[in-house]
């Protein structure tokens, strides 16, 4: 693709930018990349020098950072109530939505408050008694909003409960084994008491949860166990204190229609359970499973497609029963749905370094031109993908590996090495060939050969990329009206390999787009390839790059691996009047915090441990 084919247009291409759950970028025709709130364009550039500004008042750290959007959040809540509320239109469906955040998706105060902000019915999950303290602290003047206690339960976490009940907060607790119901039997009275059966959702479902969804899952009753717990409430009075049941299918379900079939499951259940005589039963939590798009090359409606779906299976139940009971309640207890758009990471770029010598060095020795020129020829004349594979083995094999010959030898055989693959994706591109999968291939053509150093730590800011190989989007903030010069790994500053990012989704186009070094930045169908494309590779230092979506889960899991530990956190706000300001919520975590962590409490340091650029 030649230089004045290139535009902004095919750059939100290659980006995902404005696609699917990252609608809220674009980019100005200067090549910057901004967030788009309401119609107000806000570029990363501008805020990375107001907080710059903010913070020369109060010298520290500033370098890279956690963007916190709240707005976001409320956006998605609201997205996903008239969802549901549209398809209970449609398929004229008499059920409530009631909406539950699982709070260990991210409890920060920040997100939880933005939450209850956001609808004033919303209701809450909590997972562990730490969970309930932070709920009842959030919610004390809204007693009436839903909580559901999950996790295991031991007797303080049940009193924590009953204790919460009679102070007037509305709080079920799912029952997870007979063993809790036998707890639970013995705690408390059945008319104070809301239950919730937490039911195994024999359903097996594409996605890297899939273990915890099926017969397997170590969460919820199997279906003896069931049998047993519901003689054991029957006999001691509290059969009419089941409101609920629960099946949480797993997290990022992308089989949209897998949801039909839960839904079909839980009502089957539901209605069973009713005919057993658990007459109070009325609602149908569905747990979380709805899916973030981090690829962008999902259908823009994932959403509407994931609640359509699921009221679809319930109704359809309900209808082959001939309506026999009420149409429950539906809740939904999506996480990663409400918050992974809400947080962004901006990371600045130290330096860059590169794999081969720059081009136009000169040799030493006089064999290393004419072996040069040899394989440069064997090359040029090569007609097949495979016969390229071959070549690109075979001059690795022979200038790779270690030699004693002398550090000359050495950067000679670098250098021929570099020119070899320019030369090689040349041909590549030459031969017009569309498609790049050989048997063959040992090592892909298109590994980057240039690494940026982000000032960052992966394990504590994105710590699912290596727990779980999670992709998150990964874009330059600058340069991207200009055809991408090439693409780059983005390495942290820990002393772990598993520290740096290479993974870059190659969007479906009709035909491949290359870099100008010829590595290719879409493919048709779209692939995951290595790789992320940046405009001019000698302006990165200094500039950032934004790993987006990441809202759910990673502030929950970070590790301090190395003692590099929370970046600090700004938030961003569209005011009313359509004004934005930037708030710096918290600075980097203080070595001397990280250095108490572990121990250490007489180290008083009160400096940050990322790099101070
Ligand atoms: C019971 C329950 N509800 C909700 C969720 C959140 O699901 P998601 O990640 O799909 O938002 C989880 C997460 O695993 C869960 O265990």
């Amino acid at each position: 693709m030649k230089d004045d084919m290139w535009s902004v247009d095919k750059a939100k291409t290659v980006f995902g930018v404005g696609r699917n759950d990252l609608h809220f970028l674009d980019i100005s025709e200067s090549g910057e990349l901004c967030i788009k709130l309401r119609d107000e364009q806000i570029t990363i550039k501008e805020i990375v020098q107001k907080m710059k500004a903010v913070n020369e008042k109060s010298p520290g750290y500033v370098s890279s950072f956690t963007l916190r959007i709240p707005q976001l959040i409320t956006y998605q809540i609201k997205k996903l109530r008239t969802t549901f509320e549209r398809v209970f239109e449609e398929l004229e469906y008499k059920g409530k939505f009631i909406g539950i955040y699982p709070v260990k998706v991210n409890q920060r105060s920040d997100f939880v408050t933005t939450i209850v902000r956001s609808d004033s019915d919303y209701g809450l999950e909590a997972g562990t008694k730490a969970e309930l303290l932070l709920i009842k602290a959030v919610i004390a003047n809204e007693k009436h909003r839903h909580i559901v206690c999950n996790g295991a339960k031991d007797p303080d976490y049940l009193r924590l409960i009953r204790d919460s009940v009679e102070e007037g907060y509305n709080v079920a607790i799912s029952i997870e084994s007979l063993h809790e119901a036998r707890m639970v039997v013995e705690h408390f009275d059945p008319d104070k008491t809301d239950l919730v059966f937490r039911i195994k959702p024999y359903l097996n479902v594409e996605g890297h949860w899939s273990h915890s969804t099926g017969r397997d899952s170590k969460f919820g009753l199997s279906i003896h166990d069931l049998y047993n717990v519901v003689d054991l409430l029957k006999q001691t009075g509290f059969a009419e204190s089941v409101s609920t049941i629960l099946g949480h299918a797993g997290s990022q379900i992308t089989d949209i229609e897998s949801f039909s079939r839960f839904g079909q499951f839980l009502t089957s259940l539901y209605s069973e359970l009713r005919d057993m005589g658990l007459i109070k039963l009325e609602n149908i939590d569905f747990g979380g499973g709805l899916a973030i798009d981090y690829t962008g090359k999902h259908a823009p409606d994932l959403m509407y497609q994931y609640a359509r779906n699921l009221v679809h299976g319930v109704s359809r139940f309900l209808q082959e029963e001939n309506n026999k009971h009420p149409a429950p309640n539906i809740m939904i207890e999506s996480g990663r749905g409400l918050t992974a758009l809400a947080a962004l990471v901006i990371v600045e770029a130290l330096e860059v370094r590169s794999v081969f010598p720059a081009p136009g060095g000169k040799y030493e020795s006089e064999t290393a031109p004419a072996k040069e020129k040899e394989y440069l020829e064997k090359i040029g004349k090569i007609n097949t993908l495979d016969d390229l594979v071959d070549i690109w083995n075979e001059f690795h094999k022979h200038f790779g590996g270690m030699t004693l010959a002398g550090l000359g030898t050495i950067f000679e055989r670098e250098m021929i090495v570099g020119i070899l693959e320019k030369a090689t994706r040349e041909r590549l591109i030459a031969l017009e060939i569309q498609s790049f999968s050989s048997k063959k291939q040992i090592r892909s053509f298109w590994h980057p050969e240039h690494i940026v150093v982000g000032n960052f730590s992966i394990f504590n800011s994105i710590a699912d990329y290596v727990l779980v190989k999670q992709h998150f989007p990964v874009i330059p903030i600058s340069n991207l009206h200009v055809h991408p010069e090439t693409t780059v790994r983005l390495v942290d500053i820990t002393c772990d390999s598993d520290g740096e990012i290479a993974h870059f989704y190659r969007q479906n186009t009709e035909k491949i787009w290359f870099t100008k070094d010829n590595r290719p930045l879409t493919i048709p169908g779209g692939k995951m390839g290595d790789g992320i494309p940046v405009g001019v590779l000698h302006e990165l230092p200094g500039s950032h790059f934004i790993l987006a979506l990441v809202g759910a889960y990673q502030d929950a899991i970070e590790m301090d691996h190395n003692l590099l530990g929370d970046l600090p956190d700004v938030e961003l706000r569209l005011r009313e009047d359509n004004t934005w300001g930037i708030t710096w919520l918290t600075g980097a975590e203080s070595i001397e915090h990280l250095l108490k962590d572990v121990g250490y409490a007489d180290i008083a340091v009160d400096e940050d441990p990322y790099m101070n650029s």
